[in-house]
């Protein structure tokens, strides 16, 4: 026994144990829990838990609110671009329906059995940038060509050349085997690979088993095995100049232009300069993959570098994951008439031009070296059977 009456010293720790936590909890309402006053933690606790059940569904309904007001303002968008004369496919937004849509394609289901990183929505502004070409600036009548540098396997090459019209020359440039030419390593891209597509899809659309515009006589160059209209340039296109590597009295200016090859800004700029203010017919349009990709980075420090130097374009829409640029005298014209085709979202400044923001597709979304794959990209390469090339 000691001086306070108690046997042990442990019994003596209990009884101040005890206090302390009674002490404590009347300063802190949270360790009502461990108070003796049953009543009190009680009142405490359910007064806690009915506190949390408000603020919870107080989050509930403002986040209810906030999701509903989203919706009403997609709608309202909708009816908006819809009811506007030109808007008449705004309906296009949405997932399942709009592959079922672009399936029923003919060619967008060709452009789909080719692994790249196209998507087919693109095709949408090419067709209405190939018919203002046609029917505004009456390009018809003029010898004209097609050109992309970086063709990988051919996905996006197809789409550009379903609008060929009559006898015009489609120009493939990539450095396929030499891959030390591709300095970031944007993509491998495959000769054989790419003659395999191509010469089938062109198969298809001469049959007239698609609804291009094609035209193809038919004859197949000895030499390379592909339709002889192709023109295949194996360089590296930071290299290519248009006196050494095009032939502008035989094929005429480039009218539509798609740079996808290395994605450095070096290159970018390289490309941009080659395509714009060397090959580009004054009407033409240059398209530009990759800008807002956070993979690359490289591709809009070009794209900047380029409009600082003041070249011949500037850009006029945004969409499907690709910049669109021409002369600062027709983007008017450009933007009137893609309009009816694609879903403009709203116009937006970049670098100090008012541009087109039209839909965005998934890789947009993506980054094509993030893992886990979310289910919606996965469900998008099973459809369209898209090649990510994921690392290993
Ligand atoms: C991203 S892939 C192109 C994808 C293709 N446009 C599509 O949508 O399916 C990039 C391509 O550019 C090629 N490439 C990379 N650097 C190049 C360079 N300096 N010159 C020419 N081609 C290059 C690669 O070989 C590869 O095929």
């Amino acid at each position: 026994m000691n001086a306070c009456g108690f046997s042990s010293s442990s019994s003596a720790r209990r009884l101040m144990s005890r206090r302390l936590s009674s002490a404590a909890a009347r300063w802190h309402p949270r360790l009502h829990r461990f108070s003796n006053d049953d009543g009190e933690k009680n009142g405490a606790l359910r007064r806690m838990k009915s506190r949390r059940r408000t603020v919870k569904a107080e989050n509930g309904k403002q986040l209810r609110e906030a999701a509903a007001r989203r919706k009403e303002e997609d709608e309202r968008k909708h009816v908006l671009a819809s009811s506007s004369s030109c808007f008449s496919s705004a309906k296009r937004e949405g997932g399942k329906d709009e592959n079922k849509k672009e399936r029923k394609d003919a060619v967008k289901a060709l452009v789909s059995k080719v692994s790249g990183f196209y998507e087919l929505g693109g095709l949408d502004m090419y067709r209405a940038i190939d018919a203002c070409q046609r029917d505004v600036f009456g390009l018809t009548t003029q010898k004209t060509s097609l050109a992309e540098i970086g063709v990988y396997h051919g996905r996006s090459f197809l789409a550009l050349i379903s609008l060929r019209k009559n006898d015009e020359t489609c120009i493939a440039i990539d450095c396929f085997e030499n891959q030390a030419d591709n300095a970031d390593e944007s993509g491998v891209g495959d000769y054989s690979k790419f003659r395999k597509h191509v010469t089938k899809a062109c198969e298809v659309m001469k049959a007239g088993d698609s609804n291009a515009n094609f035209e193809w006589d038919g004859i197949v160059d000895s030499d390379t095995a592909l339709p002889s209209f192709i023109k295949v340039v194996k360089a590296d296109s930071t290299k290519m100049t248009n006196e050494a590597d095009f032939n502008e009295d035989k094929d005429g200016p480039v009218r539509i232009f798609s740079i996808d090859g290395s994605h450095t800004s070096e290159a970018t700029f390289r490309d941009l300069t080659l395509a714009a203010d060397e090959c580009l017919h004054e009407r033409g349009v240059v398209i530009l993959d990759d800008c807002f990709n956070p993979d690359w980075p490289g591709v809009i420090s070009g794209l900047a570098k380029y409009l600082d130097a003041s070249g011949r374009v500037v850009p006029f829409a945004i969409a499907y994951n690709k910049v669109y640029l021409c002369h600062p005298s027709i983007v008017e014209t450009y933007q009137l008439r893609v309009t009816p085709n694609v879903v403009v979202r709203k116009k937006a400044s970049l670098f100090g031009r008012e541009c087109l923001v039209c839909k965005h597709g998934w890789f947009s979304h993506v980054s094509r070296k993030r893992r886990p794959v979310p289910k919606r990209v996965v469900y998008y390469i099973c459809i369209h059977r898209v090649c990510l090339d994921f690392p290993a």
